[in-house]
C-alpha cells in the first residue's frame, strides 16, 4: 500500500457549518444563516417577505420564490449556523486535536460575509481578516497545510436581497474583489485554493449555491455562467499574486450506472455523465462543450458569451480538479424506487447498502469516478470530501465505537490507493468530510455525524459543545502515521 510521501491527509470543514458567531466580529448575514433546521416533514425552510407578507420555501431542491422576495431570520426559529460548533471561539482547541490526529491538511472555507459583511462594501472588515490570519497561522504552527474554499454555500445575504444573487453580473465583481482580497492577504500562508464548492450543486440547491430567487433553466444557466467567469477570472489573476498558488475547481461527483443494459437506460446514464463533464470541461479546459451550447439553444436559453469571456475561460483553467464523493447512483429511463443522496437522487442499487440517511455506499464507485475524471481531463485530482453521515451513540465515560465510519473510510481509501497504484492516477490528497462533527447541509442536524471528533450538541442546539475523540480518531491517526500502510485490505 503506497501513497506518495507528499500525499495530503486531512479533513474538511466549511465556515457556515462550524464557525457560529454569526454576527460577531463585524460579520454580516449569509444565505446559510437564514436556513432553519429541518422541520417535522424533514424540510429545511427559508422565510421571506413579499408584498409585506411572510412566506416560506424549502431549501433543498428549492423551487424558487419571486424576484421581490427579501429573505429574513424569523423570531423563535432555530438556525443551526448561528452557533455552528462554535469553531470561531474554539478553533485553537480543535486544531490541537487535529494535529494530535496527525493531519497535514485542513480544508476550510472563508466566510465571505465575515470579510465583506454585505458583499458590496468598499472596504473589507479588518476583524474578519484578522480571524483568518490567526486561524491560518495556528494551522501552520501545527504543520497543517490549509486548503481554502472561497465560496461554500455562504454568500452574503445582501447580495441576494439587493442584487438577486448570481443571476446578477455585478456579483462577479463582488466575488472577485473578495477572492483577490483574501488571496493577497494570505498569499504567504495558503497555497491551495478552491473557487466554488460543488459547482454543480446549483441544480439542486440554487439558494445555497447561488442565492437565486427565480429558479428555471434560464436563471440556472446564467448564474452558472457567471460563476464560471468569476472562477476563471480569479484563477487568472491569482497567479499575479503568487505564481505558486494551486487553484482548483470542485464538483459533487457520483459515479453513475445504467439500471440495465437496455440502450434506453444506457443513454440516460450517458446524459448524466455528460452533465458532470460539462462543468469540468468549462473549468478545466476553458471552453463550453458544443453539445451544451446546442442544448441551451434548443431549450430557448439565452446565454451570451462574449469574446472577452471566452478569453477569461481559456486563460483561467484550474490547476487541479477536486471532488466530493459520497455515493454512486443508478440511472434508468423509467425510474422506479428512488434513494436520496448528496445533491442528487437516483434509483436503489440492489448490490449496495445505504447509510442511515439512505445514501448508497460504494467505494469502488470512487475509483470509477477518479478514472473517468482523470482519463477525460488529465489533471491532478483531490478528494476533498468523503465520509459517512451516521448516528453515534454517546456516553460521556465511554468511547464512541464508530466501526461503521472506520470501515467506510478504510474502503474508500483503499480504492483511492488502487486508482493511484494500479490505474496511474495522480491524487494530491484526501480530506474526509467533517472530521469534527458539524451542521448538516441537507437537514441542519447535528446528529448526522461525520467526525472523528464528537461534538456534544444535539439537533435542537442543546449540549456542552465539548469535544470527544471517537474510536475512528485513533484509527485515522494510525493510517496517517503509516502513510496508508495500515489500511485493512481484507
Ligand atoms: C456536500 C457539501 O454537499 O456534502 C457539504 O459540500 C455537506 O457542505 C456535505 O455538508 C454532506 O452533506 P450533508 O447534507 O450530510 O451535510
Amino acid at each position: 500500500m503506497k501513497f506518495n510521501k507528499d500525499f495530503l491527509w486531512g479533513t474538511a470543514l466549511a465556515a457556515n457549518q462550524v464557525e457560529g458567531a454569526y454576527l460577531s466580529g463585524g460579520k454580516g448575514l449569509s444565505v446559510a444563516d437564514v436556513i432553519a433546521v429541518k422541520n417535522n416533514d424533514g424540510e429545511r425552510l427559508i422565510s421571506y417577505i413579499i408584498d409585506g407578507e411572510l412566506k416560506r420555501e424549502r431549501a433543498l431542491f428549492y423551487k424558487g420564490t419571486e424576484m421581490q422576495s427579501e429573505f429574513i431570520c424569523e423570531e423563535g426559529v432555530y438556525y443551526p449556523s448561528h452557533e455552528g460548533i462554535d469553531f470561531y471561539h474554539r478553533y485553537k482547541e480543535d486544531i490541537t486535536l487535529l494535529a494530535e490526529m496527525g493531519v497535514n491538511c485542513l480544508r476550510i472555507s472563508i466566510s465571505w460575509s465575515r470579510i465583506f459583511p454585505n458583499g458590496d462594501d468598499d472596504e473589507p472588515n479588518e476583524e474578519g481578516l484578522v480571524f483568518y490570519d490567526n486561524l491560518f497561522s495556528e494551522l501552520l504552527k501545527n504543520n497543517i497545510e490549509p486548503l481554502v474554499t472561497l465560496s461554500h454555500y455562504e454568500m452574503p445575504l445582501t447580495l441576494v436581497n439587493k442584487y438577486d444573487g448570481w443571476i446578477n453580473r455585478k456579483v462577479i465583481n463582488f466575488f472577485e474583489k473578495f477572492a483577490l482580497t483574501v488571496m493577497e492577504r494570505y498569499k504567504s500562508k495558503v497555497k491551495y485554493w478552491l473557487t466554488f464548492n460543488e459547482i454543480n450543486a446549483i441544480r439542486s440547491i440554487p439558494f445555497n449555491a447561488a442565492g437565486l430567487k427565480e429558479v428555471n433553466p434560464q436563471t440556472i444557466a446564467v448564474a452558472t455562467h457567471n460563476q464560471f467567469i468569476a472562477s476563471a477570472s480569479v484563477v487568472r489573476k491569482s497567479k499575479l499574486i503568487n505564481q505558486d498558488f494551486q487553484v482548483g475547481m470542485m464538483i459533487a461527483y457520483a459515479a453513475s450506472y445504467a439500471a440495465t443494459c437496455s440502450p434506453e437506460d444506457q443513454l440516460e446514464q450517458q446524459k448524466m455523465s455528460n452533465i458532470l463533464d460539462f462543468y469540468c470541461e468549462v473549468q478545466s479546459n476553458g471552453r463550453y462543450p458544443k453539445q451544451k451550447l446546442y442544448e441551451y439553444k434548443k431549450m430557448g436559453i439565452d446565454l451570451v458569451i462574449t469574446q472577452e469571456e471566452e478569453k477569461i475561460l481559456r486563460e483561467g483553467c484550474v490547476d487541479f480538479i477536486s471532488l466530493s464523493y459520497y455515493h454512486s447512483s443508478v440511472i434508468s429511463a423509467t425510474p422506479r424506487e428512488m434513494v436520496t443522496g448528496n445533491v442528487s437522487i437516483g434509483e436503489q442499487n440492489p448490490y449496495l447498502k445505504v447509510s442511515d440517511w439512505g445514501w448508497t455506499i460504494d467505494p469502488v464507485g470512487l475509483r470509477i469516478s477518479l478514472n473517468r475524471l482523470y482519463s477525460k481531463f488529465q489533471k491532478p485530482l483531490f478528494v476533498v470530501e468523503n465520509g459517512l453521515g451516521a448516528y453515534d451513540s454517546f456516553h460521556e465515560d465511554a468511547e464512541i465505537e464508530d466501526d461503521y465510519r472506520i470501515s467506510y473510510i478504510n474502503d474508500h481509501l483503499l480504492e483511492i490507493n488502487k486508482a493511484i497504484e494500479e490505474d496511474g492516477i495522480e491524487v494530491l490528497g484526501y480530506t474526509s468530510w467533517g472530521g469534527i462533527d458539524l451542521v448538516s447541509v441537507s437537514t441542519g442536524e447535528m446528529e448526522k455525524r461525520y467526525g472523528f471528533i464528537y461534538v456534544d450538541k444535539d439537533n435542537n442546539g442543546n449540549g456542552t459543545l465539548n469535544r470527544f475523540k471517537k474510536k475512528s480518531f485513533y484509527w485515522y491517526k494510525e493510517i496517517i502515521k503509516s502513510n496508508g500502510e495500515k489500511l485493512n485490505s481484507q
